[in-house]
């Protein structure tokens, strides 16, 4: 039973986020405009992101109407089946704003508040990665059929290429710029893709050995940690914790640890 649901979970999440994807890629108007701002006038939203979340809210609740919803652009509700459905539309918005293709569709479904399922949809690349709990993670893309995802063998720290990102907010990302300065020097080099989504989905793919970010929330990391857990990552928050707005971690076995020790150690999670 349990794997019928999640198989259908599936199924619908992939839909909702094929759709979308294409709204959002070949939708998206020559002057496109910000629409409002939300915690700081550098955190944007446009008419997209709202279309795009109504889209698949639309399509999931005409679907499944007792479920509930956890949405980047307002959608909430409770649910009475147990699943409820964290998305984030488009993560990847200033991207996107600037025609920049580093951008997702992030979908993930919860069953009793466990992630169970995850697609994250990256139309620009072509490639669309999944997971269902305990299933795996896996890739659609310019090739026949899917692609298992493992992630990478770990490198010393000092090889590794880790992702980061920066807060809307002027004080957090200071103090993430104060964080990253002291960290570069122990790795190989930084990165700042600007989607949290496609930056788990590349830890998990093995384009990335790590990666970090304080401030996101739920919709940010939802389906991109269940499909780097599943291709083999170890994810977390602050040391014991799971990820959370604190700090979100993920990393090959061997680079996680000690990533997750230093950014404890520089105090990562506050300022
Ligand atoms: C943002 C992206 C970005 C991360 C920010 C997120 P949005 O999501 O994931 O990479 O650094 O913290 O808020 O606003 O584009 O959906
Ligand atoms: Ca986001
Ligand atoms: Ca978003």
């Amino acid at each position: 039973m349990t794997d019928a649901l999640h198989r259908d979970l599936l199924a619908l999440a992939q839909e909702a986020a094929r759709r979308a994807g294409e709204l959002l890629r070949d939708g998206r108007p020559a002057d496109l405009a910000v629409a409002k701002t939300k915690s700081s006038p550098i955190d944007v939203v446009t008419e997209m992101d709202i279309a795009a979340e109504k889209l698949i809210t639309d399509l999931i609740s005409g679907q499944r109407p007792e479920d509930g919803f956890l949405g980047e652009e307002g959608a909430s509700a409770e649910g009475t089946s147990g699943v409820r459905w964290v998305i984030d539309p488009l993560d990847g918005t200033v991207n996107y704003l600037y025609g920049l293709p580093t951008w997702a569709v992030s979908i993930a479904a919860e069953q009793d508040g466990e992630t169970v399922v995850g697609v994250v949809a990256a139309p620009m690349r072509g490639e669309t990665y999944h997971a269902v709990r305990g299933g795996g993670a896996w890739a659609t893309g310019a090739w026949e059929g899917e692609r298992a995802l493992a992630c990478r063998p770990a490198p010393p720290l000092d090889q590794a290429l880790v992702s980061t990102g920066f807060n809307y907010v002027t004080e957090v990302r200071t103090h993430q710029a104060e964080v990253a300065a002291r960290l570069v020097p122990l790795l190989r080099d930084i990165r700042r893709s600007g989607s949290a989504a496609v930056d788990l989905c590349d830890v998990a793919s093995g384009r990335l050995d790590g990666y970090y970010e304080r401030g996101l929330n739920a919709w940010d990391y939802a389906a991109g940690d269940l499909i780097a857990r599943e291709a083999g990552a170890l994810t977390g928050g602050r040391p014991g914790e799971r990820p959370s707005r604190d700090l979100t971690v993920a990393g090959s076995p061997g680079v996680f640890e000690p990533l997750q020790r230093l950014l404890e150690d520089f105090g990562a999670w506050h300022d």
